[in-house]
């Protein structure tokens, strides 16, 4: 793999309001020559008037972007932290000899644990976003198991995996569009969680052990 000479940052954005993003990552997009991102988070930036590769999942598309760039200044918008389920690692991987440095963001998990008033020493912090995990394990071990979501794998899901082991009495935290303004954060058990009937887009959930 050839050096295109390119220099990439790759900026954690927080939740999604702007007020969670890190002032450095405001500089980083004055500077930049190129912005990468998701729709959502290229439209926060809009009014730089940058010029913009809409990621829309396919990572080919995204290393053949990256790879056409010369000398140029790459600013690669991720949701929440860099270093928790994001584009991070596909792209250290798939361009090895890149100059890449990471600005942190905050993620959802540090965002939803705020919300609803506990810490996270004592947790497992995992994802169901594209992937399978016996997370059922994990619920009696830990004090809480905090899970990225995604659309079939969704909070109303976990909530049904949940009843279904005998976990149903557990309390059950569902950050829904977290720091936006329709944002809902809900705190019930698993068992009435059941019976709700809200959006399963943009959601993560915390799973907290009985006392
Ligand atoms: C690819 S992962 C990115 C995780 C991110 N790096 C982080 O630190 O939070 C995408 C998942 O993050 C969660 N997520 C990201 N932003 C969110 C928000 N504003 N509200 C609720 N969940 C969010 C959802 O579970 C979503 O499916």
């Amino acid at each position: 793999m050839k050096n295109n000479h390119n220099h990439i940052y790759i900026c954690g954005i927080g939740p999604g309001h702007p007020d969670y993003i890190a002032p450095i990552v405001y500089k980083k997009v004055e500077n930049a020559d190129i912005l990468i991102g998701g729709s959502r988070h290229l439209e926060i930036f809009s009014d730089y008037k940058k010029n913009c590769f809409v990621f829309t999942g396919s990572l080919s598309a995204l290393k053949d972007k990256m790879e056409s760039l010369q000398n140029k200044t790459i600013v690669v918008l991720v949701s929440g932290d860099t270093g928790f389920y994001s584009l991070r690692r596909y792209i250290q991987s798939a361009l090895p000899d890149a100059a890449i440095d990471l600005i942190p963001g905050l993620s959802s998990y540090q965002y939803l644990y705020a919300k609803v008033g506990l810490g996270y020493e004592n947790a497992l912090k995992a994802s169901l976003h594209g992937k399978e995990l016996d997370f059922l394990q994990a619920v009696e071990t830990y004090e809480s198991v905090f899970l990225l979501t995604d659309k079939k794998q969704n909070w109303k899901w976990i909530a049904e995996q949940l009843v279904n082991a005998g976990y149903g009495d557990y309390n059950y935290h569902i950050g829904i569009h977290l720091s936006y303004p329709d944002e809902k954060i809900i705190s019930i058990t698993a068992k009435e969680a059941l019976q709700l009937d809200e959006d399963y887009d943009l959601s993560c959930v915390i799973i907290e052990r009985n006392k």
